[in-house]
């Protein structure tokens, strides 16, 4: 942190109970809080104040607020411009947390058995008595969770004993953030805090399965439907086709750049940058020996990257197999007309 920033933050440290305290305010100052035992319990605190911390956790940054304070999840809306109809992801730090909120099939339990913590959330029917803002789920019979396996994001929830909200910390339809830093270009002077813990390892937001009761695919995401489906003993879930609203926040233009993008291009067009995938020429690379891990972690951090250079942006092809699938949907929903 520079110096400045250190003395900014540390303004605010002090002034903290204001920023938190005032969340509905739409101007405040942004502090950085280290991945240490004092920067958690000072983030589990703005949270307890109802104030807003972006976290680091495994796939994206989130956007946490207190998920039962009403005013702590309007200000979430009110930061990332969301539409209100838009629920959000609870975050728990255990399978015993997750069954205050929800009711629990034995499907739900296989899934959550074998992939918490980790990029899966689980869409279930709301306990009764489970005490979440009506905000949070959009007035929906059903809630999203999630037990993230980030240890910072971890720690934060420990710490501060409750559950969490948290969408991914980024304007809505904007492009995910992978970094502390992206997290500060798009809302800085809206939240109180962000507990920086470096890049995120998987780089795409959780994978997301309703059930109705069949399970659904919701969302692809950092877990591979092949994975899911093995662990359900088999059975082939229904993949989202792109163009169908399957959650409510999967609108067709969404994870956009400012920049135009152009998909499946072999080369860039004149004045376009390219985004390459695999050995060949181009401007960044989401992995330069094709593996579909590296090219998740890589995938927003590269379209930041490359937004900020004010050219149109062509993006050679990705396979559709294993973690690629989830590349694929939030590449066409940035390319998508807006
Ligand atoms: O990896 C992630 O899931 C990240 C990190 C921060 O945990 N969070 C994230 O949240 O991606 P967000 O708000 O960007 O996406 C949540 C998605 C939205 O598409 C929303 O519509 C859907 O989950 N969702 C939430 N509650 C739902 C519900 N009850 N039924 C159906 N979809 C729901
Ligand atoms: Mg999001």
């Amino acid at each position: 942190m520079g110096l400045m920033a250190r003395i900014m933050g540390l303004a605010t440290i002090t002034g903290n109970q204001n920023a938190a305290s005032q969340h509905k305010m739409s101007q405040q100052t942004t502090i950085t809080l280290p991945p240490t035992a004092q920067g958690i319990a000072q983030a589990a605190d703005i949270l307890r104040r109802g104030g807003l911390v972006a976290f680091a956790t495994e796939t994206v940054y989130g956007l946490g607020a207190d998920a039962r304070d009403a005013g702590a999840v309007a200000a979430i809306y009110q930061a990332k411009g969301r539409p209100s109809f838009n629920p959000l992801i609870v975050h728990v730090p255990d399978i015993a947390q997750a069954q205050h909120f929800a009711d629990w099939g034995d499907q739900a339990q296989a899934l959550a058995r074998r992939f918490w913590p980790g990029p899966l959330t689980l869409v279930l029917p709301l306990r009764k008595g489970h005490g979440l803002s009506s905000l949070v789920t959009a007035g929906l019979d059903t809630v999203a969770i999630r037990v993230p396996a980030h240890p910072l994001a971890r720690q934060l929830l420990q710490a501060f004993g409750g559950p969490v909200a948290a969408p991914s910390a980024n304007p809505s339809g904007r492009i995910s953030p992978t970094t502390a830093a992206h997290v500060h270009q798009g809302l800085d002077g809206k939240i109180a805090a962000i507990l920086d813990a470096g890049p995120c390892q998987v780089g795409l937001e959780s994978t997301i399965i309703g059930f109705t009761p069949r399970p659904v695919l919701l969302r692809a995401g950092g877990v591979p439907t092949e994975q899911i489906e093995a662990t359900l003993g088999g059975l082939s879930l229904t993949r989202p086709t792109g163009d169908e609203i399957t959650a409510p926040g999967m609108l067709s233009s969404h994870y956009a750049p400012q920049a135009r993008m152009r998909l499946n291009a072999q080369k860039a067009a004149p004045g376009e940058v390219l985004l390459g995938f695999g050995a060949m020429p181009c401007d960044l690379n989401l992995s330069a020996t094709g593996d579909l891990g590296e090219a998740a972690a890589n995938l927003f951090d590269h379209l930041h990257s490359l937004d900020k250079l004010g050219r149109p942006i062509a993006v050679a092809p990705v396979p559709w197999d294993g973690l690629g699938a989830a590349i694929n949907d939030r590449l066409q929903r940035a390319a998508a007309p807006r």
